[in-house]
């Protein structure tokens, strides 16, 4: 008998049961008689966010420092998995000197929407390239001995309601889209847990759903670690342990697990669930405390040069009229805007990383006359821009920073419009009045509308760059670098172009009415013009495309540097089903490479088919048979595949999902899913612990009272100012009042009987209530 199952035949069925949910926020629960040692977990994803004294959810309190590599938005943009792998291994390496087992990324939630506040922290719109790019990650990390936690499994590509709202989706788009990326980072990278997301997947919690921790992810994808909960998404702990779901984070769940009790004494739960998944705990934990004997080099010097090269990597240059960058080493510059003393380089929340070293852009540029423009908030005045222009006016060339300010993007909320704050705009259009040769310096974490972009000759998107980013825009504005950056999601010219932009964040549930049509799946078909395309940006040098050929199930095309600088470019390749048959997508990425060369230099690059590159989802995985498209930078090639004879729904002909043209609508999109959707509407008398203080104080004064006193505690963090502008007060209040009352009671650590009790009260029965909270149950 190994280990694990000695150690699970000693253990009582209440310390198995305790040892599925963590003993501290960051901790699993550590048993020294039988020699099960502590795991210590924490963020995140593009950085360590190690916490030793005051602990939270939402990157509020002080962590170690530790390198703040570009955030996923950046990393993405940099189309390089080998790239991610080096940024894996780099964060494995500083996990390793501060004691963490496990490391609580990589995100591969897709960029439904521009509005999502995480954008910043997921890769992109395509399940492909964010499923590569995670797998990269993974693979980095994992390799270094350190385990690593792919969330947020699955479909929760919004913040607003995200503790209980109900994704609801087709489950062609569900897989074709929304799993893809979770299915390529499991399958090629093998990370050592999966993070179940907060929102219901069609009606069921992700913590609750065995068909996607079990059927799909374990079953159908040979995923053999564990699976995590994200901090309070247990909903409930005895569904939990049928579906499969093995950790309840951050623990504090006394109440659940006395259920669980009941349940395996009375019969309900085989004790066997229990078993399996404190045998895939005790495996992590025995795991972790084996990979940590094996220390290695931790060189912070290098890590910090590994995320400039990062933010160089993943800097997508959007518009260079004349040739005006790269910037002659002579030239007079102006630099303006707030951005360039403080820049913007990595979100908030969970992923908050407290930076080794800091390079504002400001000091990177030596010799510039320098003009903020506007304030850190991002708004401006007659004198600031008077100042900005004059500034400008007496340059060669200026250089405007801008983007979003922190407090307009974060982890816990969406935004509310896709607009950049209206200084910036007018930041930039005085400077760009001032002189003709003016360059724009984006930083931010998601697409925004750039109503400008006409009137500037260049504009660099350096996203959220990380701690190096100063250095990383010198480099690049200096052409010391090649900006190395293509768009891993579209950017429309307006919100309204969205295909969800009329469903988005309008209801509790999300409902996925455009079914695969997000990002250029949508843009293509409806032939709505973006201001940059998906898979766009420009380099310092050009690069010609020939050859293609495809031979057996190999692509194979040539890609040269025709300029007189080094660079790199991503090949990308995008495959077009033959017309009519099921509705789809107008192309779609299958591969790609990111290929470095010399002037004058090329390379073949050479890809493999297989059958999934033409597959889509109708009960299972099928090809249609037809002939099918290959593009490549310009060029195509056709290839005829033998396939199914796939007949379309009848719902289909007419419907929307055929052309893509206006805005989908709620009725096709129910003939689609093959059922009506019903919102439900939480009342007094049948609220349960899965309702959030928000949605029950306006019928229950006693749900009034506790919202106030929650606010006005989170209040006394902020010099007693309920600050609802502040990213950090509106995601306490979101992950307190605005989660259900179970996730309150675990991440909140709360006394069991609490909740309960308010439950009671808020439903009319007060004496009940009383009664719970005194008996603690
Ligand atoms: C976030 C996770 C994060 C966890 C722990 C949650 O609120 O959604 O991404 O890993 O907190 O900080």
């Amino acid at each position: 008998m190994d280990r694990i199952e000695m150690i699970l035949t000693q253990m009582s069925l209440e310390e198995k049961i305790a040892l599925c949910s963590g003993r501290s926020f960051w901790e699993t629960k550590t048993y020294e008689k039988y020699g099960i040692p502590s795991l210590f977990m924490c963020d995140g994803p593009h950085g360590l966010r190690k916490q030793e004294n005051a602990a939270d959810m939402m990157g509020v309190n002080a962590s170690r420092p530790a390198t703040c590599f570009p955030a996923e938005v950046t990393t993405a943009a940099s189309w390089d998995p080998d790239l991610l792998e080096r940024i894996g291994v780099a964060v494995a390496e500083e996990a390793k000197e501060q004691q963490v087992g496990l490391v609580l990324g990589p995100g591969a939630n897709l960029k439904r929407n521009p509005l999502c506040g995480r954008n910043f922290e997921y890769f992109s719109e395509d399940p492909f390239l964010a499923g590569k790019l995670a797998a990269g990650f993974i693979r980095g990390a994992e390799g270094r001995g350190v385990a690593t936690s792919l969330k947020h499994f699955a479909v929760n590509s919004q913040e607003f309601c995200r503790f209980n709202s109900d994704s609801i989706l087709d489950e062609r788009t569900l897989r074709e889209l929304y799993l893809t990326a979770f299915e390529i980072a499991v399958r090629e990278g093998k990370p050592s847990t999966v993070m179940c997301a907060y929102p219901k997947l069609n009606g069921t919690h992700c913590s609750d759903h065995g068909q996607l921790l079990t059927g799909i992810l374990r079953k159908e994808w040979g995923f053999d670690g564990m699976v995590i909960t994200d901090w309070g998404a247990m909903n409930d702990r005895i569904e939990g342990f049928r579906a499969g779901c093995d950790l309840n984070m951050p623990g504090g769940s006394g109440y659940m697990e006395k259920d669980v009790l009941k349940a395996v004494k009375s019969g309900v739960l085989p004790e066997s669930a229990v078993d399996t998944s404190a045998r895939r705990v005790l495996k992590l934990v025995l795991q972790a405390a084996e990979r940590q004997k094996k220390l290695c080099a931790c060189d912070y010097g290098a890590h910090h040069t590994l995320a400039r090269e990062a933010a160089e990597a993943g800097a997508v240059l959007l518009k260079n009229e004349d040739g005006v960058l790269p910037l002659d080493a002579t030239a007079k510059v102006a630099v303006v805007g707030a951005m360039a003393r403080q820049m913007r380089y990595q979100g908030a929340g969970s992923s908050h990383i407290n930076p080794l070293r800091l390079s504002q852009p400001l000091e990177a540029l030596p010799g510039a006359i320098y003009a903020p423009g506007c304030d850190d908030r991002g708004e401006t005045t007659e004198t600031l821009l008077l100042e900005a222009a004059n500034a400008a006016r007496g340059a060669d060339t200026a250089v405007v920073f801008a983007g979003l300010p922190g407090h307009l993007e974060s982890e816990g909320f969406d935004r509310a419009d896709m607009r950049m704050p209206q200084g910036h705009i007018r930041m930039i259009e005085a400077v760009a009045q001032a002189n003709p040769n003016t360059v724009v310096v984006l930083l931010c974490g998601c697409a925004v509308e750039c109503p400008w972009a006409d009137r500037v000759k260049a504009i660099l998107y350096m996203g959220l760059p990380g701690q190096a980013g100063g250095e990383a825009v010198a480099d690049l504005l200096y052409g010391r670098a090649d900006p190395g950056g293509r768009l891993a999601e579209s950017w429309p010219f307006v919100y309204g172009d969205v295909p969800s932009s009329e469903i988005y964040d309008k209801t509790k549930d999300a409902l996925y009415e455009e079914g695969i049509y997000v990002g250029y799946r949508f843009y293509d078909k409806a032939g709505v013009p973006v201001r940059w395309p998906f898979g766009f940006g420009l380099s310092y040098t050009s690069f010609a495309y020939s050859d293609l050929t495809i031979g057996g199930d190999t692509v194979c095309v040539t890609v040269k540097n025709t300029g007189a600088r080094a660079g790199s470019e991503v090949v990308q390749m995008y495959i077009a089903p033959p017309s009519g048959g099921l509705h789809r997508p107008v192309r779609e990425l299958k591969n790609f490479r990111k290929v470095f060369l010399q002037p004058g230099e090329s390379e073949t690059v050479t890809f493999a088919l297989d059958e999934r590159d033409f597959a889509l989802w109708q009960d299972g995985w099928r090809v249609p048979g037809g002939h099918y498209t290959v593009h490549i930078g310009g060029l195509s090639a056709v290839i005829e595949k033998a396939g199914a004879e796939l007949v379309p729904p009848a719902w289909q002909a007419g419907s929307w999902y055929e052309t893509c043209a206006g805005k989908p609508c709620q009725k096709e999109w129910e003939t689609m899913l093959g059922r009506r959707y019903v919102p439900q509407t939480p009342r007094k008398g049948s609220f349960t612990m899965d309702n959030t203080v928000e949605e029950m104080k306006d019928t229950s004064l006693v749900m009034r009272l506790f919202h106030g006193a929650v606010e006005h505690t989170i209040a006394r963090s902020f010099g007693g100012k309920k600050d609802r502008e502040n990213p950090e007060f509106r995601m306490l209040m979101a992950s307190s009042v605005g989660s259900p009352l179970r996730s309150m009671q675990i991440s909140g650590g709360m006394k069991d009987g609490l909740m309960q009790g308010l439950l009671e009260m808020a439903n009319g029965h007060y004496l009940r209530g009383i009664l719970r909270m005194i008996k603690g149950e």
